[in-house]
């Protein structure tokens, strides 16, 4: 009876549940959207019981369409939009306050104070991360700093932070009835607090930040049982056994387990880490390190990690702020129906610059225009800024590591358009792969959850399940992929500075 696996996707635009046979083939899939909060300029927000109420949705759908319950299911795997903050009351189970997501810029003022005469790698050498309005600490900070007797409730012992995983997760195993408040290593490491080395918090910053141990939940591995589901739940009983951030899951489900294997993930933004193995690898070149995941008590793997902060949700807003395409895969028609970018060029400096530049004080920029661009340009300038940013990663990824990638597994929404991802191979003169399964950040959930329960036996099953659907090679000539990036680059320097205390 109890033959599969389900994994929740908790992601910056949507929540999806998907049902995963032994093969880490899809059974059945559900999935929802939710609002997208933008109260100011730079702020970004989601209503967490929207998200716990969609959680519940999805896999009531996912277990319908395939006509399963709760006792088809062996284990259950979280994957989740990392960063993106959450302080609720432990007695209530209501949030304080909006889920602070990871886009948002508010704490620009709180880093530049916490970094104070020591700069952004204050805290480098411990948590692996330089200090930016992109991580989750000092999300927690600014609420409680801002909402009215947060702070003193905190100090109660009264409230409880977490990043989405850790909502979630307290949410199916009984919320304020008992609730596991428990997050994993690789979502610790994204909050500015964790020390890689140890994995646990580092006290010396959290009180900087003014954070009660309190509030933290406990550290733990990404594979092994946390607990159970709720009674009276959808799935009473079922071991939650696996979570993992989205990033990292998506490269354990393409099975990057050696060192130096990469993944790149086209999504909300993109994403590329690569395996360094048990080995911390301090970057000089503007990505960032990071857990990879950790099962169960083997000694924990390392990644380092490109961050791009606005790729997809690029094509999103060409869409719902500009109306140019009706829905995301129409810009692929429109992008061929011209040559080449005509000129134009779309640093989507939305929020910031991140990797490898890391730079909050620059903005989005269209640049290049002449009478000469139409609708075609600007989208081709729009998915090729997906493929340049994803260059100047590479670069910095070959630079830290010394590893010459012989090809580049991707996954992620966007890798359904082929016109980008001819673009991006021949940009970065490296294969560019997708597998036959490209929902790889559910997979990756699934699989760490079912080698905890003894479903799957190991790494060995990943690897054995993964395979190619489409490799695409490069066919542009080096002179040409010279000259369009050195052409980005000029974009870029045009988007720095701008933002100064008359933009603010
Ligand atoms: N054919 C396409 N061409 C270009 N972009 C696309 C295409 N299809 C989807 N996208 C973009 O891909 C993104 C969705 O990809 P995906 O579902 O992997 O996102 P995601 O990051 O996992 O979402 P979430 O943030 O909810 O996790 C959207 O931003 C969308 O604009
Ligand atoms: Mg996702």
């Amino acid at each position: 009876m109890n033959d599969y696996v389900l994994a929740i996707d908790q992601g910056t635009t949507s929540s999806r549940a998907i049902v995963f046979d032994s093969s880490g083939s899809i059974v059945s899939t559900g999935q929802k959207e939710h609002e997208q909060i933008f109260p100011k300029a730079g702020w970004v927000e989601h209503d967490p019981h929207e998200i716990w109420k969609n959680v519940r949705e999805v896999v009531g759908q996912a277990l319908t369409t395939a006509d399963l319950t709760h006792e088809n299911i062996m284990a259950v795997g979280i994957t989740n939009q990392r960063e993106t903050a959450v302080v609720w009351d432990r007695t209530t189970g209501k949030a304080v306050y909006n889920a602070i997501v990871w886009q948002d810029t508010r704490t620009q003022k709180i880093i530049d104070r916490l970094g104070g005469d020591d700069g952004p790698d204050k805290y480098k050498a411990t948590v692996g991360l330089p200090l930016a309005t992109y991580f989750a600490g000092p999300k927690v900070m600014w609420i409680l700093d801002n909402v009215d007797g947060a702070r003193e409730k905190a100090e109660a012992g009264d409230l409880l932070m977490g990043t989405i995983d850790t909502w979630v997760l307290w949410n199916m195993t009984g919320g304020a009835d008992g609730g596991v408040h428990v997050t994993d290593v690789t979502n610790a490491s994204r909050t500015l607090l964790m020390d890689l080395k140890t994995l646990s918090w580092d006290e010396s910053i959290a009180a900087d930040m003014g954070i009660p141990l309190s509030m933290l939940p406990e550290i733990r591995s990404s594979a092994e049982v946390y607990g159970e589901g709720r009674r009276g739940g959808m799935l009473p009983g079922v071991p939650i056994a696996g979570i993992l951030g989205d990033q990292q899951a998506a490269t354990f489900g393409q099975a990057c387990f050696e060192v130096g294997m990469a993944k790149n993930t086209y999504g909300t933004g993109n994403f590329m880490l690569m395996n360094t193995g048990t080995e911390l690898v301090p970057s000089k070149n503007g990505l960032l390190t990071t857990v990879c995941y950790k099962i169960g008590d083997q000694d924990p793997v390392y990644a380092l990690e490109g961050s791009i902060a606005v790729t997809g949700s690029l094509v999103q807003w060409l869409r719902d702020n500009l109306g140019l395409i009706k829905d995301a895969p129409e810009i692929e028609q429109l992008a061929a129906s011209v040559d080449d970018n005509g000129g134009a060029y779309f640093v989507p400096a939305f929020s910031g610059l991140f990797a490898p530049h890391w730079r909050s004080d620059a903005r989005g920029a269209l640049v290049g225009l002449t009478r000469y661009v139409k609708a075609g340009h600007i989208a081709r300038a729009v998915l090729e800024a997906t493929a340049f940013q994803t260059a100047e990663v590479l670069e910095a990824m070959r630079a830290d590591s010394g590893v010459e990638l012989s090809e580049l597994k991707v996954d992620g929404g966007m890798v359904a358009n082929e016109l980008l991802m001819q673009f991006q191979a021949d940009i970065l003169d490296v294969d560019v792969v997708r597998p036959k399964v490209a929902e790889t950040t559910a997979l990756g959930a699934a699989y760490a959850a079912g080698i905890a329960v003894g479903y799957w036996s190991g790494e060995q099953d990943v690897i054995d399940n993964w395979a190619e659907d489409k490799r695409w090679s490069a066919q542009m000539d080096e002179d040409e992929r010279g000259r369009l990036m050195r052409t980005w680059k000029k974009a870029v320097s045009k988007t720095l500075d701008w933002v100064d205390d008359d933009t603010d």
